[in-house]
């Protein structure tokens, strides 16, 4: 099937970034938050981003001026009802993404395809909550959106072919490098990627190590283009902390738990980039 219009479920670091690629690759999208304030921080990100765009010399003013005029805001998911396609992009809390699918579902076309951004839920869990689970999957980005390539296209045991296929060429047409993978616990990458930065983290402790100095062994003996100290502040304490128990729930192994020092952090709020503080000052 073809998809022209796009909307995006919640628009914080991932849904603004997600809204950006489908602008720009000419969709008309509409982006849901829950208040006009959130979405119009949603709508500023965007405008930041491809303003820094133009400043750098990858797309010209009227490139930019024509993504924004394609963008549109909305408190109300019943906005979405002619979408072709629907990104969720909110809070990573299962209930939360079940009620979003419940929605989306009563109030969509029948055949317009519904995907979720989660980094470790189970798409086939959140789609259970819809009536027609064939035209779930999961499209799992990575942060920045606009700037890494990769996006995960989840086929559950439920998902029609059509739905998987459409979701892949959307990802395709819009720049992307798409691949295909089941409902596996962190998919792909976070399924390596999690107990890695967990280790990492364990590491500074166990090799009594300053994150500034784990940052250069990574990068200088391992090749990383980026420490995983900055990584993790990059992707935020939050979101990793909770996306190693979700995968710690699910696959029991030791090294998926948050480490102590990730908790300790997430308490004080030290999140990261989007909070000013993580294992760098910002
Ligand atoms: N941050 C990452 O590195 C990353 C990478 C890949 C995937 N993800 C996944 O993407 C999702 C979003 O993560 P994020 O980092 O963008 O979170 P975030 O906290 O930056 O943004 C979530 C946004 O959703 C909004 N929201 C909450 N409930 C809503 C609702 N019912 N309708 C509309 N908006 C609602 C919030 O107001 C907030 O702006 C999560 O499932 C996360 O696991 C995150």
């Amino acid at each position: 099937m073809e998809i022209r219009k796009v909307g995006v479920v919640g628009l914080g670091t991932m849904g603004a970034g997600i809204a950006q690629i489908s602008v720009q690759a000419g969709h008309e999208t509409v982006g849901r938050e829950l208040t006009v304030e959130l979405g119009e921080r949603g709508r500023g990100t965007i405008e930041r981003y491809l303003g820094r765009g133009v400043e750098k010399g990858r797309l010209t003013a009227a490139d930019r001026d024509a993504a924004l005029g394609r963008f549109s805001l909305t408190t109300e998911l019943s906005d979405l009802a002619d979408c072709d396609l629907v990104i969720e992009a909110v809070l990573e809390e299962l209930e939360l993404k079940r009620e979003v699918f419940a929605e989306l579902d009563r109030v969509t076309r029948p055949d317009a395809v519904l995907a979720t951004n989660t980094s470790a839920l189970s798409v086939g869990e959140i789609a259970a909550a819809t009536q027609n689970p064939g035209r779930v999957v999961g499209m799992h980005f990575f942060n920045p959106a606009p700037v890494l390539p990769l996006v995960e296209i989840v086929g559950t045991p439920h998902s029609s072919e059509e739905a998987v296929r459409a979701a892949y060429d959307w990802a395709e047409g819009a720049g992307k490098q798409p691949v295909v993978c089941n409902d596996t616990p962190g998919f792909i990458v976070n399924r390596i990627l999690i107990p890695l930065l967990n280790d990492c983290v364990r590491a500074l402790d166990e090799a009594d190590v300053a994150p500034a100095d784990m940052d250069k062994a990574m990068t200088n003996g391992a090749g990383w283009p980026l420490g995983p100290c900055a990584l993790l502040d990059l992707i935020g304490i939050d979101v990793h902390v909770n996306a190693s128990e979700a995968l710690h729930d699910k696959l029991g192994e030791e090294r998926m738990a948050p480490p102590a020092r990730l908790v300790e952090m997430q308490q004080q709020g030290r999140l990261g980039r989007k909070s000013g503080a993580g294992f760098y000052e910002y």
